[in-house]
């Protein structure tokens, strides 16, 4: 098997990054193929930490290929400030380590305003975006007036481009009573970086076809996670674009990308950042405590994650949507030190018990979760174990009740953020 994909099976946050640069390991190129810098990625090799929002996790390897995907929406000012803050961490980036598909999506600085304004008009009902302009360019790209990595090669055309998006959205802004945005501005302020973008791209397509009929190990790295996908998450509290597997065909322009091996990453418990149904949320001091312990603040934005317990109603629903073969189950050892652990089986909704998530978004506000506990193992510890041997036996039954009842087994367990805290199961590459 030479295709691997990672993907979140949450509401994001599962540990991602790190299983990535893992695995990255034995990789030859890592391709992102959706979403854009409203991700955090957080890498910790030998006590050094790397935050990542656009740039793959195999940045960090002299190794490895990274690419930016078609499916991706690219922040080009974003990627620029990222690029030199590795840089400054000691990495190399040049055009032979990145490359970024010719038709990704633009976020313009137009993106951003608009993010906030309707999370603004939103009031108490908003989503609670990154407000990092994400919606705002997938909703462009569908309505067909969005600007392409390939648009700034033709000056003329992006002039004429920016004009007819910008006399959309300065109707909008009229109607909202807010001021004017020149086009002029936004192409002077493209034309400042256009050199450094062009540099890096490429028919990211053909080039992974190329990797494939050369025998490389391709890795695509999935961001947010499966409860934030706009069709298959918990609508309208989602992202703009799929985060399923399904997306990596469409979102890497290589199709072949379905042969892959599907890792479902799911933490050993639940978090959400931002707004939207929770079922299994805890607002008591075991919340607290796992928020505590998991140092559960957002990556991005630095917001408190919401905390609760494993929901396999949630996890068995990625599951299908993504056909996932395996699990990565990360953050076990925040679990250590607790009496008693839970995993919801399913939900009563208005007195019949249901095992899948409901359509209606109102439903979830009716949602009692059916609960099963467990054993925890106060008396022993999880943290930095490498075997599987070293598990406590309680920690073990844990492990296999989840796989019992999400009907996958499990192939990682992640033990800390530190890359080599973990234990690998199944040889992927
Ligand atoms: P991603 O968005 O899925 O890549 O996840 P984030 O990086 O946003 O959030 C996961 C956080 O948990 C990061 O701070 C990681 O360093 C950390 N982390 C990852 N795996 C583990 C683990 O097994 N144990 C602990 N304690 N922390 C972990
Ligand atoms: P990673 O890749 C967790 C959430 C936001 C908000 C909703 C919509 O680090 O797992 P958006 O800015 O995408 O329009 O916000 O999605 N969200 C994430 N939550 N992890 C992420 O990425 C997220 N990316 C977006 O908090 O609720
Ligand atoms: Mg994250």
């Amino acid at each position: 098997m030479s295709f691997v994909t990672v993907i979140g099976t949450q509401w994001g946050d599962e540990g991602k990054g790190k299983i990535v640069d893992l695995l990255a390991e034995n990789a030859d190129c890592i391709v992102r193929f959706q979403g854009g810098n409203n991700a955090g990625h957080t890498l910790v090799i030998d006590g050094k930490t790397y935050k990542l929002n656009l740039l793959p996790s195999g940045i960090v390897r002299e190794n490895t290929k990274s690419y930016i995907g078609n499916g991706v929406v690219l922040d080009p000012f974003a990627l620029i400030a990222e690029i030199d803050a590795v840089k400054k961490q000691g990495l190399n980036v040049t055009p032979e380590k990145l490359a970024i598909s010719e038709t990704a999506h633009l976020i313009l600085p137009i993106h951003k305003i608009l993010d906030g304004l309707m999370e603004d008009v939103r009031g108490g009902k908003n989503i609670g975006t990154t407000r990092k302009g994400i919606g705002p360019t997938y909703e462009d790209k569908v309505a067909r007036r969005g600007i392409r990595v390939c648009d700034l090669h033709d000056t003329e055309n992006l002039k004429t481009r920016l004009n007819d998006m910008m006399h959309h959205h300065n109707a909008l802004l009229k109607g909202l009573d807010q001021p004017q945005i020149n086009a002029d501005d936004m192409y002077n302020e493209l034309l400042s970086i256009r050199d450094v973008i062009l540099s890096y791209a490429s028919p990211v397509s053909i080039e992974i076809e190329q990797a494939d009929k050369d025998d490389k190990n391709v890795l695509f790295e999935g961001a947010q996670g499966s409860l934030l996908d706009v069709d298959h998450g918990t609508y309208p509290f989602v992202t703009s674009s799929n985060t399923s597997a399904g997306q990596t065909g469409i979102g890497s322009g290589y199709g072949a990308a379905r042969k892959a091996h599907i890792i479902g990453l799911a933490k050993a418990y639940t978090t959400r950042v931002g707004t939207g149904p929770f079922p299994t949320e805890l607002d008591d001091d075991i919340g607290t405590y796992l928020g505590e312990k998991g140092h559960e603040f957002g990556t991005v934005t630095g917001r408190k994650r919401r905390c609760g317990w494993f929901d396999t109603v949630l996890v068995k629903h990625a599951c299908r949507v993504s056909d996932v073969d395996s699990i990565a189950l990360t953050k076990l050892d925040v679990l250590d030190g607790l009496d008693e652990i839970k995993i919801c089986t399913g939900y009563m909704l208005n007195g019949k018990m249901i095992t899948t998530p409901p359509a209606q978004t109102h439903l979830w506000d009716n949602i009692e979760p059916i609960y099963e506990t467990l054993e925890g193992w106060k008396n022993g510890a999880t943290a930095g174990i490498q075997d599987l041997e070293k598990l406590p036996d309680t920690c073990r039954k844990y492990i296999s009740r989840l796989e019992e009842l999400i009907k996958r087994p499990i192939s990682i367990i992640s033990t800390s953020p530190e890359r080599n805290d973990t234990v690998v199961l199944k040889d992927f590459f």
